[in-house]
């Protein structure tokens, strides 16, 4: 007898393990973990004709498709609407103040979550990869033990496994969550625009979430350890977030220590260390994700998991264990759902027997989708010169750009480094650094740029389109080589 999930529910239903008697439980992959590096590696390996197993104990898409990268986004392109609205005028459209009904933002944001997991489910329905409702846990003797929500068992047998659990958010002493205290979790599901926010950590989901928030109406305070918010990212780059942050109002602290809250009414008082206390009515906790691995069963089984929780791997995602893998936030690699997905084709295809390139984590491509975006790829300008380059930079605005002018936004720069010959002019670019208008789908060029090791010759040789944003990488390019056109 075996064990099979009535495969693929509908959005808001949980799937369910049923009884499907007399079928083959041998797979030549066994995935646990639908999300990005999941299914990706579930829908590649089907692709190349691979027979696959996936075990989800939630919905198959994970933390990216259901709490992440793309609810996040779809919020903050209300935050888009809204504030172009508020500007219509600027272009002669008057449309009033705009005003928002929360409930409709959040419906929205639930139809686009739930026209993907369609889409995905009908995916890997189509592949016919076999979907597994439950928990999975690695055994000794390499099977993968699946428990339903009902305690229904099944168990598995694969040429090859995958670990991609996955990572949840993390939290800090005396921010239990609830009632005012959020992580990123809660946040999506929000009944009320808050008034008051403190955002505690300004990376990634703290600026996108303080961006989109102020956007909307919130008054927002960022609470950031560290002497800069967004890590890794290039100081003139960030220097130009700050700005537009500011503002729009939004105020960030920096170098401080968040000691605690006292609950209050429907809110909260947070003390940081040396300043007033803070009044607000939500806090947003966004000091990174914790890797899931403990959910996989993996004590005795030779997998080694270090002292943070990430399984350890090879460059090539392999685990400790022959015909075991590791992809996603569950190792310690960048926590983007591209890695996740690049990680999953890695490893698909050493199963097929093929030449696998190990990814290269310090040139992959980074997107940010506060206002102004921020797209990054390779060594910011202190890296370079920390990394022991001597660099040459270029910098340019965008208020020399005809189409940022065109649509109205002008925030933030596109920043190139490259390698400084011994005769002085620029050579490799090392990386391209970008703030404003949808710099996150122009990265593209500095992501190709970075990753084959171009000169600013081979680039300035290449014709960008007039009038487009998309000008302004190559302009910063062409201005290295010492000659410029329009700026
Ligand atoms: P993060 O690691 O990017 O940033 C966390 C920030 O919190 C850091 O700046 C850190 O210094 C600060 N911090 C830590 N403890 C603190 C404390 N006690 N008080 C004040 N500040 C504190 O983590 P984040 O933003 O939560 O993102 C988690 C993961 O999700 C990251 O791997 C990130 O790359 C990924 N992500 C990426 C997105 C994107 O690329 N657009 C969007 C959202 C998440």
């Amino acid at each position: 007898m075996r064990l099979v999930v009535a495969p693929f529910a509908g959005p808001n239903e949980r799937t369910t393990v049923t009884d499907a008697a007399g079928t083959d439980n041998h797979f030549d992959l066994i995935v646990i973990g639908g999300g990005p590096g999941g299914y990706g590696a579930a829908l590649y390996g089907a692709s190349a004709g691979l027979r696959v197993a996936v075990v989800e104990k939630d919905k198959v898409g994970g933390t990216c498709l259901h709490r992440g990268c793309i609810p996040a986004k779809e919020l903050l392109e209300t935050a888009h609407v809204f504030r172009s609205i508020g500007h219509a005028a600027d272009f002669g459209v008057e449309a009033g103040a705009p005003t928002l009904r929360w409930g409709t933002t959040m419906a929205r944001k639930t139809q686009v979550v739930d026209g993907l997991f369609n889409g995905l489910s009908g995916l890997l329905k189509h592949r016919k990869v076999t979907l597994f409702a439950g928990t999975g846990t690695l055994r000794a003797d390499r099977s993968v033990l699946v428990t339903g929500a009902d305690g229904e068992t099944a168990q598995l047998t694969g040429d090859a496994v995958v670990l991609a659990a996955g990572s949840v958010p993390r939290t800090i002493p005396g921010f239990d969550v609830g009632g005012p205290i959020l992580t990123s979790d809660e946040v999506f599901e929000l009944t009320e625009l808050p008034g008051r926010v403190a955002v505690i950590g300004g990376g990634a989901i703290g600026c996108e979430f303080a961006s989109m928030l102020s956007d909307l109406g919130s008054q927002v305070t960022i609470l950031e350890a560290l002497p800069q918010v967004l890590p890794g990212v290039d100081k003139d780059v960030v220097a130009t977030v700050l700005r537009s942050f500011k503002g729009r109002g939004i105020e960030v602290r920096t170098g401080v220590k968040v000691t605690g809250h006292t609950p209050g009414g429907t809110g909260t008082s947070l003390t940081v260390e040396g300043a007033d206390p803070l009044e607000v009515d939500a806090v947003i906790v966004s000091v990174g994700r914790r890797p899931l691995s403990d959910s996989l069963g993996l004590d005795g089984t030779g997998v080694v998991v270090d002292e943070r929780g990430y399984i350890q791997v090879d460059e090539l995602c392999r685990t400790a264990v022959d015909g075991v893998w590791a992809v996603g936030d569950v190792i310690a690699t960048p926590g983007l759902a591209h890695i996740g997905y690049a990680e999953a084709i890695l490893v698909v295809k050493q199963l097929l027997g093929e030449e696998a390139v190990p990814v290269d984590y310090a040139k992959v491509p980074w997107c940010i989708y506060c206002q102004p975006e921020v797209a990054f790829v390779g060594l910011s300008e202190q890296a370079a010169r920390d990394a022991g380059f001597d660099v040459v930079v270029s910098k340019h605005r965008w208020g020399g750009n005809s189409r940022a002018l065109i649509i109205g936004d002008t925030e933030g720069m596109v920043k190139v480094i490259a390698e400084k010959r011994a005769d002085g002019t620029a050579g490799r670019v090392l990386g391209v650094h970008m703030s404003g208008p949808w710099v996150t789908e122009q990265l593209g060029q500095g992501y190709l740029a970075v990753n084959w090791e171009a000169t600013v010759d081979d680039i300035a040789h290449f014709i960008q389109p007039h009038p487009s944003l998309s000008e302004s990488f190559g302009e910063a390019v062409l201005s290295l080589t010492g000659r410029s056109l329009n700026s």
